[in-house]
């Protein structure tokens, strides 16, 4: 991605150690921190330094290969699994994140006990997962592009970007091709509450590419949809099941049915890693529940009533029949059959 000129991914190994984007100071200040292991890895995913699910996948791999650089011999396998379950456990929802770090925790047990052998191949396999998973950003997005019309005014919720990825993002990835292919276009960007990924990250990342946007509040979606200036809706998620049900930001659900009330094209953009082909249906996928802290306060003030409670559930199911299709690397296919199709 482009950031003053320069082009970044959001996370990257470099001397042996993890290099991540802060996303938690943009887009005020743009910052780089460094990982020496698994457990400082752990501590900025359940802290969102990086956050978005294939961005958290590819951190995770690179975790794993933290662990196995710094794995004591005689503890190998076993300092290994807890590594394994220590990054997991940082986001449930998200399934790039059990995808990337069993990728790489696997590839190194395969060469148990050539030690040296399974460090060295431990960083391989972080980085080709990362490679690829970049690569089917940029692919999805250059299949994406098709369903731009010339002059589409685009809804887009949380940030499904370069950030939220490795590089280029899912849903913006199809964004920035439309652009890049000469079409005029105009961004919607919900803030996307709690954390306002929206008005903070996708914004920024639109700003960057010259992108023509506007930040609208969440609950002003449906007002535009009312004034039929939206034309088409693509979001990211957070895992894909088998019979095309979605999780994504909280929000996510909402949007997907003002869309089919108000007959406006629904899509999901998604590389490989966000489909869980052990997940039968929405109902299946674990909702992370973050602290409620994340809706009362604003950089440590109280802006709600400090003694009620609040609820906060980070992501939402978007059943399949309100999706019209879901934009993959290999192609757009119907919510039904993706998983199948991208399985092949
Ligand atoms: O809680 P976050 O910011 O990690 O949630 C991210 C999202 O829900 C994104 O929309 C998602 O990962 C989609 S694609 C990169």
């Amino acid at each position: 991605m482009l950031i003053n000129g320069t082009q970044y991914r959001s996370v990257w190994f470099e001397h042996g150690r993890l290099k991540m984007i802060d996303q938690n100071k943009l887009p005020l200040e743009f910052g780089i921190k460094e990982y020496a292991n698994y457990l400082e890895v752990a501590a900025a995913i359940r802290e969102m330094t990086v956050r978005g699910a294939p961005a958290i996948g590819a951190a995770g791999a690179f975790g794993m290969a933290l662990a196995a650089l710094s794995a004591p011999d005689e503890k190998f396998r076993s300092y290994l699994r807890s590594a394994r379950d220590e990054l997991i456990s940082t986001r449930p929802t998200a399934v790039d994140l059990s995808i990337g770090v069993n990728y790489v925790y696997e590839s190194a047990l395969k060469f148990i006990p050539d030690l040296p052998h399974a460090r060295q191949v431990s960083v391989l396999a972080a980085n080709e997962f990362a490679n690829k998973s970049a690569d089917d950003c940029l692919d999805l997005g250059v299949v994406g592009a098709a369903i731009i019309p010339d002059g589409a005014r685009i809804l887009t919720h949380c940030n499904a970007g370069a950030l939220a990825t490795v590089d280029h993002g899912t849903a913006l990835s199809v964004i920035r091709q439309a652009h890049k292919q000469g079409k005029n276009i105009f961004v919607y960007v919900d803030e996307t509450r709690p954390r306002f990924q929206g008005a903070r990250l996708t914004a920024y990342e639109l700003e960057q590419e010259g992108i023509p946007h506007a930040i609208i509040t969440d609950s002003a979606a449906g007002f535009y949809f009312w004034k039929s200036e939206i034309d088409v809706v693509i979001t990211g998620a957070d895992r894909v099941c088998l019979n095309g049900d979605i999780a994504n930001k909280i929000g996510t659900y909402e949007k997907a049915v003002l869309a089919h009330v108000h007959e406006v094209p629904f899509y999901i953009a998604a590389p490989d890693s966000t489909f869980d082909f052990n997940c039968a249906k929405g109902e299946d996928i674990p909702i992370e529940i973050r602290d409620e802290d994340e809706i009362k306060r604003i950089n440590g003030s109280y802006l709600a009533n400090p003694g009620s409670p609040a609820l906060n559930p980070s992501f939402d199911i978007t059943p399949a029949k309100y999706i019209t299709g879901i934009i993959t690397p290999k192609g757009i296919f119907d919510p039904a059959e993706a998983a199948q199709k991208v399985q092949l």
